[in-house]
């Protein structure tokens, strides 16, 4: 059995792999990569009963793998590339080769997975990261939970400025509801559900358009999106739009919230 962990910014996710198969998956909260990684190690190994000696190597990736020297309580410890991760794990996770993945993490990265390889294509700090973060100064609430209820009930054309609001004729493929500015025109009525929902529409839509982008860019139409952001009901909306907009489709494996450690727990270190 191989163990992947993904120490994320924000969550550790942690996988078990046999036979190159998903078999278990768990997630944890750490301040700091050493608790992260052992605890993560301790809470998938103890929740399952699994034998230590069961496991033959740990393979380690995200942000806080860096911090991760040593092998973890005797058991050969490797660090894994994380786009090399990404790109493995959602390959895996979609059965689809010749793809853009976009991972919706605390930050955005996109990359190229294919028969050439794996690439990093890019990326943006917009991602989950930013909606609680502008949710702490704007909001009442900067819990993901609460967020979300507030937007729920939210209007957009309290906050953002509409094609609708400055022409009557609409730009090539935009229409009157497509976004001309996003808080371009914030009312005085703007409350926090209107602006909850405006955070939320803003993020998807930079990422969405990013990764449109990206597809076009490598003659594919199809992006798989993974990470936590790849969750938000509303978030998968604002990208349907997207989709509907540009011809290109957004696909949401299951159990895309562990792609970069399935893939760690998959590369061949
Ligand atoms: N259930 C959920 N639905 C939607 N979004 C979520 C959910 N849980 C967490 N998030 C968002 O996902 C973000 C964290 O995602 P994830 O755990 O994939 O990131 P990470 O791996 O820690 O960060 P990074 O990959 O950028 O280093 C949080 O900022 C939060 O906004
Ligand atoms: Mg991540």
């Amino acid at each position: 059995m191989i163990i992947g962990i993904d120490i994320g910014s924000t969550t550790t996710k942690a996988v078990s792999i046999e036979d190159g198969k998903l078999t278990r998956k768990i997630k944890a909260r750490a301040s700091d990569a050493v608790t992260a990684a052992t605890g993560a190690f301790g809470k998938i190994v103890l929740e399952n009963g699994i034998k230590i000696d069961a496991v033959e190597r740990i393979e380690i990736t995200g942000a806080g793998a860096s911090k991760i020297n040593n092998d973890i309580f005797g058991i050969p410890t490797y660090r894994v590339n994380e786009i090399e991760a990404i790109g493995i794990g959602g390959m895996f996770l979609s059965g689809m080769s010749n793809i853009i993945i976009t991972n919706i993490g605390t930050g955005t990265v996109i990359i190229e997975a294919g028969e050439r390889g794996i690439f990093h294509f890019g990326g943006s700090g917009v991602g989950g990261g930013t909606i609680l973060g502008l949710a702490k100064k704007l909001l009442p609430t900067a819990e993901l939970g609460g967020i979300m209820e507030l937007a729920q009930a939210g209007n957009l054309k309290q906050v953002d400025l509409l094609l609708g609001d400055i022409t009557d004729t609409g730009l090539s493929f935009l229409n009157g509801e497509s976004t001309a500015s996003n808080f371009g025109k914030m009312l005085d009525t703007a409350g926090s559900g209107d602006i909850a929902l405006a955070i939320i529409n803003m993020v998807y839509q930079v990422i969405g358009v990013l990764s449109v982008f990206a597809a076009r860019a490598r003659n594919t139409g199809r992006v798989i999106v993974t990470g936590n952001g790849s969750k938000n009901q509303i978030g998968q909306k604002v990208l349907a739009d997207i989709s509907a907009m540009y011809g290109i489709e957004f696909i949401y494996p299951e159990f895309a919230e562990y792609t970069t450690a399935i893939g760690a727990g998959l590369s061949s270190n």
